[in-house]
Formats: structure tokens, sequence, C-alpha cells
């Protein structure tokens, strides 16, 4: 590693060890961050599930997208109305088929999910989820409290799929990479799914932090302190390597170090999420406090990615939403995934 890159090092362990513990165990797995309802995080679940079971759940994979696009719509709903009366005028609504919750555009995807639920998915029984939102959400002082049983009715159907699974010994699993893990953030949601088990799995993060804290909820999993510009791995050494809303706070040179890295010992596919992705034809270099909070370019991603031998697919998070699901609503319009592959 060279001087610059070195001295960037140290500016962002900087960055992330003053944040509090507790916020770092908590900030990017609630609200758009949830990683059981963040598109970008099913997203990278879908890419490690397709590798353990080939399309056998695509279905289930299509039902979880619509299931995250309502949940979105309806915590969102249930922030900006703040009270229980809203919600049951919008379950009125929605049971009537009307478009209209005195006053509350019902938007017609969420009418057209209302209307398979309760259902079922590759033999799988799917509540009426919705439902259970809109009876069971409580409020204190204004704010949702959500209700944990509905947000984890795909955490439950993924471990029945995945129990039909017979498991691989440990041995042969694929092996997975996450750098930039954070606290166990999309972690979380693996253990919770059944994926974990299933999965040969390192995450590493500069933060001691947040490997403090990701070891204390998972002391058996391989969580390690390390640096995206230096993975201590031969090359191709993991299966799979999947990460979120890193390379935006690097300095262009470090992102070109990173993606040089996670190529590297990436053997087969990636899938990484970005923040903040536009179509511009070159990167916004944008230094922030002693980190940066870049634009980047998706064009010169794909670039550089090809450069290094993968083949991409790029799914915009708005795009996807309005495409297949009909959903005007994203929280973030340049929350971008790249899906890559090695060409066999
Ligand atoms: C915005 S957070 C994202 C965390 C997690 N991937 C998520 O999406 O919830 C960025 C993370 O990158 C880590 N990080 C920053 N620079 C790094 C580097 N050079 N190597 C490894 N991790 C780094 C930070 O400590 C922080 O946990």
């Amino acid at each position: 590693m060279n001087d610059a890159l070195r001295q960037e090092t140290e500016r962002l362990q900087r960055t992330w060890m003053t944040r509090d513990p507790a916020h770092l165990d908590s900030y990017l797995v609630s609200g758009p961050e949830d990683p059981r309802l963040n598109l970008q995080s099913l997203f990278s679940r879908h890419f490690l599930l397709r590798q353990l079971a080939g399309k056998v759940w695509d279905d289930l994979m299509s039902r979880e997208c619509r299931f995250a696009a309502a949940m979105n719509w309806l915590t969102e709903c249930a922030r900006t109305e703040g009270d229980t009366e809203a919600l049951a005028a919008v379950r009125h609504a929605l049971e009537q088929d009307s478009d209209n919750a005195e006053g509350i555009l019902v938007p017609t995807f969420l009418r057209r999910i209302f209307r398979q639920l309760p259902g079922d998915v590759c033999g799988l029984p799917v509540p009426n989820y919705i439902t259970e939102f809109l009876e069971h959400t409580a409020f204190v002082s204004g704010k949702p409290i959500l209700p944990y049983a509905g947000i984890d009715t795909f955490a439950r159907l993924w471990q029945q799929a995945l129990a039909r699974e017979p498991a691989k010994p440990s041995a042969t699993r694929l092996k997975v990479l996450e750098p930039a893990c954070g606290s166990a953030n999309d972690f979380r949601a693996l253990h919770a799914f059944g994926i974990a088990d299933r999965i040969d799995y390192t995450g590493f993060d500069l933060c001691e932090t947040n490997i403090a804290n990701a070891r204390r909820l998972f002391p058996e999993t391989r969580f390690q302190v390390g640096n995206i510009f230096e993975i201590p791995a031969p090359d191709r050494e993991f299966d799979l390597c999947f990460m979120h809303d890193i390379f935006e706070h690097l300095s262009l040179a470090g992102l070109e170090r990173a993606l040089e890295e996670v190529c590297r010992v990436t053997r087969l596919g990636l899938c990484v999420g970005f923040f903040n992705l536009d179509d511009i034809p070159a990167h916004i270099e944008r230094p922030y406090e002693e980190y940066h909070w870049n634009t980047l370019s998706v064009e010169q991603i794909r670039k550089a990615f090809l450069k290094r031998g993968f083949a991409c697919r790029i799914r915009n998070v708005g795009a996807f939403l309005q495409e297949e699901l009909g959903c005007e609503q994203t929280h973030n319009p340049n929350a971008c995934t790249f899906l890559l592959w090695r060409p066999k």
C-alpha cells in the first residue's frame, strides 16, 4: 500500500472509530436500512441463495421483493400519519379495493399485493402481513413501533424453505466474503433467514468497534478487523463476495484499489450495493470531513469491473420497484446494485 492510501486508512479509521458503539450497532439496521426490508439487502441475499439452490426459489424471491415494497410503503405511511386511525382507514380502503383512505392515496401496487394475501408460494403459506402490520403497529408519541411478527414473515419463510434443502458438509460450503461488514448489519439477516448456516462466511471491517459489536452478537462467526485496500487473502480465495455502501466513502484512488482487491480475491461473482450512483460520465469526488461522500458514475464502475474480468447486471432500486412492481416510492433514487460474474 502506498503512503497516500496509508494516510487515507488512518483518516477512515478515525472517522468510524469516533462513533459511539451503540450507534454503530443500530443505525444501519433500522428504518429504510433494515436488512429485512431494504431491497439492496434482499438482492444480496438472493444473489447468495441463487448460488445455493439455483432457480428453485425464484418465486419466493419475487414475493419477498413485493413484501419489502409493501412494508416500506406501510412504514412510511405509519411514520408520516402517526396514528392508528390512519392505519385503520388504509386497512378499510384495502378491504374495499379503494385507492382513497380518508385522503391517503393507497397505491395500485399495494392493492394488488393485498388481493393476493393470504396466499402461498413454493408450497409455503404466506400470511396477510399487510393486515398484520395495519392491526398491530402501535404508536409512542406519534412514532410507530412496528410489529416484528409481520416484518419477520420472510425470515420464517426462508427458514422453512431452506430446511427442505439438505445442508452441505461445512468443508464444501461456498466461501463468502463481506468487506466493510459494519456491526454484522447484513449478517444478522443471513443468520435469521437460515442462510448463514449454509455458507462459509467471513466479514471484515476497518473499525474495531464494529468488529467487537459483530463478535458480541455472533461469537462463532469469523469477523476480522481488515482493510479493503489490502485484503489478506490469496487470489480467488472466496467463491462469492458481497458488500454495501463502502465505495462512495473512499477517495478515487482508494476506490480503484478497493475494486482491484475485491475482484482479486473473488473466484465466481460479486454483489455490490452502492448508495450514490448516477448516470454521469465521470465520478464526482467529494471529500467530507475525514472521508468522502462521492457520486459515482454507473458507466465508469461498469468499465472498472469489466476491465477486471467481470460481466455485470445493474439494478437501480427505484427503476426495479417501478418496472417490476409498479411502485413509485423509493427511499433513495441513487441506490443501485451491481451483480457481477466472471464469464465461464
Ligand atoms: C456506510 S458503512 C456500511 C456498513 C455495512 N456494509 C452496511 O451497509 O450496513 C461503511 C463501513 O465501511 C467501513 N470501512 C470504511 N473504510 C474501510 C476500509 N478501508 N476497509 C474496510 N472497511 C472500511 C466502515 O467502518 C463502515 O463500517
